[in-house]
């Protein structure tokens, strides 16, 4: 049976972490690091998910702000409250919640944030610099897997990993950590989508596999290497009920540790983005 890899587990032990490191900054007279969220609309899972990060904000001892703007607002509208956080001193970071409504175009208010604020990591220019292995915000998805990895003490270097699913928020940007020459990079690493020819062949020579696919349960135990580490990134709703892109039952019988769904890889992205507005933080 699989090592539960337990994003529950993992988050609190890197909260603990960051609330040490907020209490160290508070001790030399710094002030709290402070993360705003931006939502547009009423879309249930969004408005869920921005609780969850300002929650998150209160348990490490962050200050968080969210400005919460109907449905219909303007894009104009939008990009001066992106203006004035830009500005604004005392937020160290910022997000813009997506989706957006159909009517405002995300990637003209991606470019508005300033990439020093850009806590989400989705600015042309933190992709950039991610790439390029400088300093820099990494998208939180990626980011919370490579800190549960690091957590559990799963080292990639060296093995064959391979990504399923080439999105610009998760897929490609994990393919490039993985890969980079850092402390949780040096991974061979392949990165497959819906053109790959032999997927299941593939998978199954993976050392590592990150299935980010949005697909109920397509990854089966035939496509999984005996022992090896699988990371699901998947959140897909089927009869109400939240399951990953992983057939985790039949999953854990061969793997060597594997994430469940839910309490695995989404509770890590909202440790990355901690990370990142700590970060911030220190750079301000
Ligand atoms: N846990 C978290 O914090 C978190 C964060 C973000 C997303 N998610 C979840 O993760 C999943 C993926 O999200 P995303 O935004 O990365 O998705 P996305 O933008 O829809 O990308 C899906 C990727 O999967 C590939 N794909 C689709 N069908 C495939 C198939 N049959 N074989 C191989 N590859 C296939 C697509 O290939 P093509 O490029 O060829 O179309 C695409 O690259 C979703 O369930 C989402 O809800 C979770």
């Amino acid at each position: 049976m699989a090592q539960l890899l337990s994003g529950r587990d993992a988050a609190q032990a890197w909260k603990t972490f960051i609330r040490k490191e907020v209490a160290g900054r508070l001790a030399q007279g710094k002030r709290a690091p402070h993360l705003a969220a931006i939502l547009v609309g009423e879309d249930p899972a969004s408005q869920a998910y921005v609780r969850g990060k300002v929650r998150d904000c209160e348990e490490v001892g962050f200050g968080s702000t969210l400005i919460a703007l109907p449905e219909q607002t303007s894009q104009a509208a939008l990009l001066k409250h992106v203006e004035e956080l830009n500005g604004n001193p005392g937020i160290d970071g910022f997000i813009v919640q997506l989706p957006l409504p159909k009517h405002i175009n995300p990637d003209e208010v991606l470019l508005a944030i300033d990439p020093r604020k850009d806590v989400d990591g989705f600015h042309p220019e933190n992709v950039g610099r991610m790439a390029l292995g400088l300093p820099t915000y990494l998208p939180a998805t990626p980011y919370g897997m490579l800190l549960l990895l690091e957590h559990y003490g799963i080292s990639p270097a060296g093995k064959n990993a391979v990504v399923v699913g080439r999105s610009n928020i998760v897929g490609s940007p994990m393919s490039i950590l993985l890969s980079r020459n850092t402390k949780m990079g040096n991974a061979t690493v392949t990165l497959a989508h819906s053109k790959t020819e032999n997927l299941e062949a593939l998978c199954r020579g993976a050392d590592l596999l990150v299935a980010a696919i949005g697909r109920p349960l397509f990854i089966k135990a035939s496509m999984i290497r005996p022992g090896a580490t699988v990371l699901d990134v998947g959140i897909n709703r089927v009869d109400g009920k939240l399951v990953g892109d992983v057939d985790f039952v039949e999953a854990e019988q061969v793997a060597g540790a594997i994430t469940p769904v839910p309490g695995g890889v989404g509770l890590m992205t909202r440790v990355g983005l901690l990370m990142n507005t700590l970060h911030a933080a220190r750079r301000n």
